[in-house]
């Protein structure tokens, strides 16, 4: 059986625990809609009231996506302008490139937070 109980205290299991990393906060990512992440080449985005986390390079050129624009749930390109739906990663039909990486992130009060290690959708 188990070796230890399992506690609602175990760092592991806590929305702040060691797999998760804050962000920004809230009110900065409405604001400015794209927020580079410090010292990882990921972006937290906000998408008509959900927040959103995927990598930063464009995985059809590496364009950065940072400087890309987000519109009607989708995120634009600046290099190509091909576009990527943030529900699940998928690239404007047509295009040679695998889905975007997503993140899972989520908002704990005013705090957003991204778990880098952990990946949804995409490759
Ligand atoms: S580099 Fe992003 S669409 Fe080509």
């Amino acid at each position: 059986m188990c070796g230890r109980p399992i506690s609602v205290d175990d760092p592991a299991l806590r929305p702040d625990g060691p797999a998760w990393i804050p962000v920004c906060d809230l009110g900065r990512l409405k604001a400015e809609t794209i927020v580079r992440v410090a010292g990882r080449d990921m972006l937290v985005i906000w998408n008509e009231g959900d927040v959103i986390a995927c990598e930063r390079a464009c995985p059809h050129e590496q364009a950065d996506l940072g400087l890309g624009q987000v519109a009607a749930g989708r995120l634009y390109c600046p290099r190509h302008a091909a576009s990527f739906d943030l529900r699940d990663g998928t690239i404007t039909s047509g295009w040679p490139s695998p889905p975007l990486r997503l993140y899972p992130v989520k908002v704990a009060g005013e705090q957003v937070w991204i778990a880098a290690r952990g990946r949804q959708a995409g490759r």
